[in-house]
């Protein structure tokens, strides 16, 4: 009897925990839509695990259920391996309309052996033309690796696997649009970009090794769920959500290390650099600090 009892209660211990880690985990099932390219993307293992497939036909892509406003969302990819060149696989926020907001990560394939590019861009009321690229410090083929995009008032965190590669700061102060008026959705795509995405547009999509598949799991949205700003920030599940790490998150002095190293070792395009590209002068938050 003693041992029944403590078999229940064990039973139910793991239980809860197994509950908690999946609503920490996040499902695919319950918080994606897959949008487009029919039967390529698939949500398999009940759930935890979502493909996305392109081949000569068409590519595929799903969005979150949910609209955010604000919020911290992490997504661990593993990127199409071989020759992905020409292939584009996307994990970004956006609002919608021809003013809107958006929060890019963008992974443009190359050919065997050479490395993939991240892109990133932050698009404000509808006007983009920040972008910084980067290399990694890993092969994003080979495991899954944690991307995330942190997104509060103040600033914009972009983080590979919790290390800071950017930082958008707020600089409404001296007149750049930051986005913070429409709530998002989160969107994931792959797709053929061979008019421009490796070298130029010059290498081309081998369709010969289609299908190329990206692999997705473990998104968590921890924002507040909302059809327009202002209303109260709720989680997914209805609790109220305060004093979150991520609504007052910033840089301390380890993740300022971080961050430069990223920016002096892997970074290989930054628009705030880029004199050829604004002769009347570079963007007013680019002379501020990179925090
Ligand atoms: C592909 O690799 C080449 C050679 O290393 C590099 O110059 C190029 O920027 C890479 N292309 C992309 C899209 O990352």
């Amino acid at each position: 009897m003693l041992s029944l009892c403590s078999a229940m209660i064990q039973l139910s211990i793991l239980l809860f925990i197994t509950f908690l880690m999946a609503a920490s985990a996040g499902n695919f099932y319950q918080d994606v839509d897959l949008t487009w390219g029919d039967q390529r993307g698939k949500t398999l293992n009940g759930g935890q695990d979502l493909t996305l497939s392109l081949d000569k036909n068409s590519g595929s892509g799903f969005q979150s259920k949910n609209q955010f406003f604000l919020g911290r969302f992490d997504m661990q990819l593993k990127l199409v391996p071989g020759n992905s060149a020409g292939t584009v696989t996307t994990y970004y926020l956006s609002s919608q309309g021809t003013q809107h907001d958006e929060i890019d990560f963008e992974f443009l394939g190359n050919v065997s052996g050479q490395p993939y590019t991240v892109h990133t861009n932050v698009y404000s009321q509808g006007n983009g033309n920040k972008e910084q690229q980067f290399r990694l410090w890993f092969d994003p083929t080979t495991s899954f690796h944690t991307y995330s995009v942190v997104w509060n008032t103040q600033r914009i965190i972009f983080l590979v696997d919790s290390i800071p590669i950017r930082v958008f700061t707020n600089h409404e102060a001296i007149g750049v649009p930051y986005p913070k008026s429409q709530p998002m959705r989160v969107y994931c795509s792959l797709w053929n970009a061979d008019d421009w995405a490796t070298q130029g547009g010059t290498v081309k999509t081998d369709w010969t090794k289609a299908p190329f598949i990206a692999s997705y799991r473990n998104f968590n949205a921890n924002g507040c769920v909302s059809g327009s700003p202002g209303t109260s920030c709720v989680s997914k599940t209805g609790e109220p959500l305060n004093n979150e790490a991520w609504q007052t998150l910033a840089l301390d002095a380890n993740g300022r290390n971080r961050l430069r190293w990223v920016q002096e070792k892997y970074m290989i395009y930054n628009y705030c650099t880029d004199v050829q590209r604004f002769p009347q002068g570079l963007p007013p938050e680019c002379k501020r600090s990179r925090f």
